[in-house]
């Protein structure tokens, strides 16, 4: 099975249109100068959230966990000409690769980095958000949802990503485990509220896509 899969994102990353050049560089200088470099989102990833953001054509755009930068220059691309990302990063020691490649991608008017905790920063921007890419730090999952709710607009969409966190949502966590509770309880905590439709599409490491619905 395993071969198999491997067989099958090799077809799907030559099916799909290549990573652009900046793209690939980020991509491999984030594995050769940063520790946990899994956790960038890539080729693949990378073009959903742009195609995601073409559809959507957001305005404002927040995203929680910059790291290196290359979900937020895949997600800049589908702005309006006058639109902005707020992308935040906890972690300082990542601000200058990030800075450099966002420079470098030409998006430097309309991606504004934030070092610091996006639950402490981000409501003080005063803005309502079109899209919102939630990728921080997996145990702080609920709260970022409960704050994206206060931020999206009524026709916004958030995005989740490492919902099914390798998989560990099917079985019992362990008490120690925070990571994965916290998982569990924002999937329960979305798929318990009115107020949104919501879908996990199991690429990757699963991805949920929630959308408010519509005040009739
Ligand atoms: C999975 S990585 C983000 C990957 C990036 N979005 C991409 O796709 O290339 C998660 C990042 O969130 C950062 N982070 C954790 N807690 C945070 C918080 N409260 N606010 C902002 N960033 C946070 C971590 O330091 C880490 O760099």
């Amino acid at each position: 099975m395993l071969q198999k899969n491997t067989a099958i994102e090799r077809y799907i990353e030559q099916h799909t249109t290549q990573e652009d050049h900046l793209l690939a560089e980020l991509n491999r200088q984030t594995h050769l100068h940063v520790l946990q470099p899994r956790m960038v989102s890539g080729h693949i990833q990378g073009k959903i959230l742009e195609m995601i953001s073409y559809m959507i054509k957001p305005k404002f755009i927040l995203e929680i966990g910059t790291f290196t930068g290359y979900s937020a220059i895949c997600l800049a691309k589908g702005l309006t000409d006058d639109g902005c990302l707020h992308t935040f990063e906890i972690n300082d020691e990542l601000e200058e690769l990030a800075s450099d490649f966002i420079e470098r991608s030409g998006y430097t008017n309309k991606i504004v980095q934030h070092v610091g905790s996006a639950l402490k920063l981000a409501p003080n921007l005063n803005l309502k958000f079109d899209l919102i890419f939630i990728d921080g730090d997996k145990r702080e999952y609920p709260e970022y949802y409960k704050m994206a709710k206060e931020l999206i607009t009524d026709e916004g969409f958030i995005l989740a990503d490492n919902v099914l966190w390798d998989g560990k949502v099917i079985e019992t966590p362990t008490p120690t485990d925070l990571y994965t509770q916290q998982i569990l309880k924002f999937n329960q905590m979305v798929q318990d509220d009115p107020d949104v439709e919501n879908v996990i599409v199991p690429f990757r490491d699963g991805m949920t896509f929630i959308k408010m619905k519509r005040k009739k």
